[in-house]
């Protein structure tokens, strides 16, 4: 595990976006694993002024979106669809039949995770998956004890993830309770991860997983057990490292 301690949200902004842009152009057709959240936002930005400067060209890459909340229709504004568009896909070149997030309003629930999983597969697996981190060690929404060899899933959400993410909605009550996410089992088939971090909320979490045992207690921990993944976080991020 690479970890690269940046000084603020910015410069682990840009890191990011060179590490992604650089695979976006050595690889012939790039699988991007996406995350959402306020980690990721700066990264998007520097993607799309790669994009616009002419730097990087997303028209030959497929995305898939780690999770996405269940209930919430492609055009919600609170939906992870929404986001992806709102904040990146709109922005460059990327071609819309070749993003994808699971379907928040499918009927089927185990369907739509076995689909999804199969997607991933069809499309050659995932090159580099974005991670973001949750306070609680969360990785995609794989909660603290959510079992290691697990792929894509419906879970319901905990009161302190809710919480967390309720700051995008009017009220805790709009929050949904339940998602779909990529499993662990999923995510550690990535090619290669890039897992951000910035702020002192996140202290801990990143603490536990770098010095820490690796236990379904911490789901970021199992990356330790990946062997190609890079930590970019910022000094507020490590400072109990
Ligand atoms: C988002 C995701 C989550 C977030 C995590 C951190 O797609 O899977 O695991 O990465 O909750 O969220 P932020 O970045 O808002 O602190």
């Amino acid at each position: 595990m690479e970890i690269i301690r940046v000084k603020d949200y910015e410069t682990m902004s840009k890191k990011a976006s060179e590490i992604v842009a650089d695979r976006v152009k050595t690889l012939e057709n790039p699988i991007l694993g996406l995350a959402t959240g306020s980690t990721p936002e700066g990264m998007y930005r520097y993607l799309i002024e790669k994009y616009q400067a002419g730097e990087v060209s997303f028209k030959s890459a497929k995305s898939f979106n780690l999770d996405e909340y269940i209930g919430l229709s492609a055009d919600d504004k609170n939906s992870y669809n929404y986001y992806m568009f709102d904040k990146f896909f709109n922005h460059v070149d990327i071609l819309k039949e070749n993003v994808n997030l699971p379907n928040g309003t499918a009927t089927d629930l185990k369907q739509a995770c076995l689909d999804y999983d199969q997607k991933i597969k069809d499309a050659g697996g995932i090159d580099i998956q974005v991670l973001g981190i949750g306070v609680n060690g969360h990785i995609g929404f794989n909660e603290p004890g959510t079992p290691f060899t697990m792929r894509t899933h419906v879970v319901d959400l905990t009161e302190s993830t809710r919480q967390a993410n309720s700051i995008y909605f009017s009220s805790l009550d709009e929050v949904p309770t339940q998602a779909f996410t990529m499993g662990i089992g999923t995510i550690m088939e990535s090619k290669e991860i890039i897992l951000l971090a910035y702020g002192e909320s996140k202290a801990n979490a990143i603490a536990q997983m770098l010095k820490g045992e690796v236990t379904e207690d911490l789901p970021a921990s199992i990356l330790k057990n990946h062997p190609n993944v890079t930590v970019i976080a910022d000094e507020k991020a490590l400072s109990l490292v």
